[in-house]
């Protein structure tokens, strides 16, 4: 756990960074603080690890000040992860990782081996070890910084802009990668970004700075989405946050239709078993959907399948409202298909009835 207590910062020249923020951020999870730029994200970040010390106020880790703490000792049990992943340039992939290790007192082949075990668990190749920085992509290098902060085995991690370097589709893998892992690591992570996208898509719980270092709202990203606090948050998380928000409401509670069904390949034409003049979803044999069944009795792709079962934040969408309205919106028949885990027919899902249960949940103003 991290604490910030009405923690203030005056650099020398006068420039007040940060005026009052205190906030929490929990074990185990991760904790995103956005904000526009110079708004005190980096100087938060970097008084949990002493880099900067606050002019007034505290940082507590694990309850205790850190001011009180040995910066060197204290830094050991915090990994950090900067912009363009701070390598050095002149050490292979697999020596900047296993860099900390050694300090920490591992030998050079027993660091190496956990180097190694590291890089394949962020998703690089082993061959990519004896390269240098240099050689390698700007989402490659942000991994090595990643797999090199992960290697400490620090409980805490510290996270300034480390994807942002990166093209967007690269971006979205790595956030996937590092949610990923935070499933199976359960660190308690500090991470900063301009990007409120990448805020919502991280962060158990979001703090949105403005200007001055000072707290506009504190609050997990679907509350975030349906409540505002203010203009500021408002223009921030912008206009299209109510169909953001849809990816946050589990959709446990959407009632599924029941739609005609038919058996794929049952009829002369191969597409049998239609309910004449209605749409009909064709199954496969393992009753997985197949196709569409028009009224007129042309054969159309499905679009996107809503899958009702499939939680957690790697599949985006799974089993959320953003899925099932998709689903329906994507549909030629303007009613998406419901499946299992496994991928079997469910039953139907309806646009309207996705938009009433938004409603029911007081957010119908933002679905527009
Ligand atoms: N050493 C310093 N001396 C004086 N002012 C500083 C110093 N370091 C940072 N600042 C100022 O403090 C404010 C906050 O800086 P900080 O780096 O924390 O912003 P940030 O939110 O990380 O911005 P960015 O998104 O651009 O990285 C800025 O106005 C910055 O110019
Ligand atoms: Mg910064």
């Amino acid at each position: 756990m991290i604490e910030f207590r009405d923690v203030g910062k005056r650099f020398a020249d006068g420039t007040v960074a940060l005026q009052s923020l205190s906030f929490t951020a929990r074990e185990g999870e991760i904790t995103v603080l956005v904000g526009p730029s110079g708004c005190g994200k980096t100087t938060s970040l970097r008084m949990v690890n002493r880099m900067i010390d606050p002019t007034s106020g505290s940082v507590l880790l694990e309850g205790a000040d850190v001011a009180d703490a040995d910066p060197a000792l204290l830094r050991r049990g915090i990994g950090y992860v900067i912009q363009q992943a701070g390598l050095f340039p002149h050490r292979r992939v697999l020596d900047n990782v296993a860099t900390v290790p050694v300090l920490q007192g591992l030998s050079r082949r027993e660091a190496r081996v956990r180097a190694a075990e590291l890089l394949e668990r962020v998703g690089l190749d082993g061959a990519l070890a004896q390269r240098y920085p240099a050689q390698l992509s700007g989402g490659q290098q942000q991994r090595v910084g990643v797999a090199r902060a992960l290697a400490g085995d620090a409980p805490v991690l510290l996270m300034d802009e480390p994807f942002s370097a990166v093209d967007p589709v690269v971006r979205v893998e790595l956030q996937d990668e590092l949610l990923r892992l935070q499933a199976e690591l359960g660190k308690t992570i500090l991470f900063v970004t301009h990007d409120i996208d990448e805020a919502i898509r991280l962060g158990d719980r979001v703090a949105v700075l403005r200007v001055g270092g000072r707290l506009a709202q504190f609050a997990p990203p679907d509350e975030l989405l349906a409540h505002p606090a203010d203009e500021f948050v408002t223009g921030f998380v912008g206009r299209d946050r109510g169909y953001r928000r849809l990816g946050f409401v589990p959709a446990a509670s959407l009632a599924l239709v029941d739609l005609p069904t038919g058996r794929d390949g049952a009829g002369g034409d191969g597409d049998g078993g239609g309910t004449p003049g209605e749409w009909t979803v064709l199954l496969d044999g393992d009753r997985r959907p197949a196709a569409w069944l028009a009224p007129d009795g042309g054969r159309h792709d499905l679009g996107s399948v809503y899958v009702t079962d499939a939680g957690g934040a790697v599949q985006e969408g799974a089993g959320t409202l953003r899925g099932a309205l998709d689903a329906a919106l994507s549909s030629p028949a303007r009613c998406g298909v419901a499946v299992d885990a496994d991928g079997r027919y469910r039953g139907g899902v309806a646009a309207d009835d996705v938009l009433a249960l938004l409603d029911r949940d007081g957010g119908r103003e933002h679905a527009r």
